[in-house]
């Protein structure tokens, strides 16, 4: 699969590690910076993973800051994006599983590099699960995203 991986300063020294696992599993990493431990903003870095899937140039993003936190928030805000932090297992093969999270967020001063890779490679495995209960959830989500859009944007 080609995934889009972005990382902010907080978690710049994880994207490295991260890409390799990526082409040594087989798949096809778009590297889309930070390239330098120098301060950027997560949202820059989350708009590139996210349109980059929106476009249809990636299947799947991942998206590394501090806590993972900002980079969920902001990737959330994209049509189509369903972005989740996942800092445990269970989470990282649930979120694929019942909620299709196709955005991986990670933040890099919570956990380890170990760690992280297990997530990765835990998330990547795991399959949307199509049963009736989680597609049913999940336009209800697409509903409230398109409802917003129609909202009065100030
Ligand atoms: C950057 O200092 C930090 O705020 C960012 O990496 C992230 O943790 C935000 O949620």
């Amino acid at each position: 699969m080609r995934i889009a991986i972005g990382a902010d300063h907080g978690g710049f020294e994880l994207k490295p590690p991260i890409i390799e696992l990526l082409k040594t599993a087989g798949h096809i990493p778009l590297d889309m910076g930070t390239h330098s431990p120098d301060p950027v903003d997560y949202p820059d870095i989350t708009r590139s993973v996210a349109e980059a899937i929106q476009q249809g140039k990636a299947d799947l993003g991942i998206l590394l800051c501090g806590s993972g936190v900002g980079a969920s928030v902001a990737a959330n805000k994209f049509v189509g994006i369903r972005a989740g932090l996942c800092h445990d297992a269970f989470s990282a093969h649930q979120g694929r599983e019942d909620d299709d999270v196709n955005v991986l967020c990670l933040g890099c001063r919570v956990i380890g590099s170990s760690l992280a890779l297990d997530l990765v490679q835990i998330w990547l495995k795991a399959r949307f699960s199509g049963l009736e209960r989680h597609r049913r959830r999940l336009d209800k989500v697409a509903a409230i995203e398109k409802e917003n859009k129609l909202l009065p944007q100030d």
